[in-house]
């Protein structure tokens, strides 16, 4: 069975190798999207320090995101490309940090709590897929090395799940 170390989070580039390095050993073996989703949702929840939502909205048809496995607060279901972070992040095909979401104008209240936001596409063959969203209390919560990381994390998720 699979089980999370903990991982010292001060050095954050070290952080997401070892993040990384974890992700690999749980998607092993693994190409259900749906259940490597659930999955890595669960794993950045419990990894990442200062988090109240992780998880995956998906596109299922060229123009709406809809909300995949996650942890934290129900969320809204549909997004529309364009729309919000995570509709824009694919409709820019980038990767978003928002630093303090009551300040941007294009934020997505799901969850009331949040105050910080980073949005990631998930990009297979050069199509964008869906994105991982992650939200936290602490506004400016994320930074480069968050975006780097998660960009990362984002790459094995695709690479190891098959498409749906
Ligand atoms: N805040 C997101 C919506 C999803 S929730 O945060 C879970 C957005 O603006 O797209």
């Amino acid at each position: 069975m699979f089980a999370a170390h903990a991982i010292d989070t001060s050095d954050k580039p070290q952080f997401y190798h070892e993040l990384a390095a974890q992700m690999e050993g749980l998607l092993t073996g693994e190409a259900d999207a749906i259940a490597n989703a659930a999955n890595v949702s669960a794993l950045l929840f419990q990894s990442m320090p200062d988090l109240n939502w992780a998880g995956f909205y998906f596109l299922r048809s060229p123009d709406e995101l809809v909300v995949g496995p996650f942890q934290g607060k129900p969320a809204c279901v549909r997004i529309a490309v364009g729309r919000g972070v995570c509709g824009s992040a694919v409709a820019e095909r980038r990767s978003i940090i928002v630093e303090d979401v009551t300040k941007a104008d294009n934020h997505i209240f799901c969850d009331p709590d949040s105050r910080s936001e980073l949005v990631v596409p998930l990009v297979r063959a050069g199509q964008i897929i869906g994105v991982i969203d992650l939200d936290s209390p602490t506004p400016g919560r994320f930074d480069e090395d968050d975006r780097t990381g998660v960009e990362r994390l984002a790459e094995i998720y695709v690479a190891a799940s098959a498409s749906f």
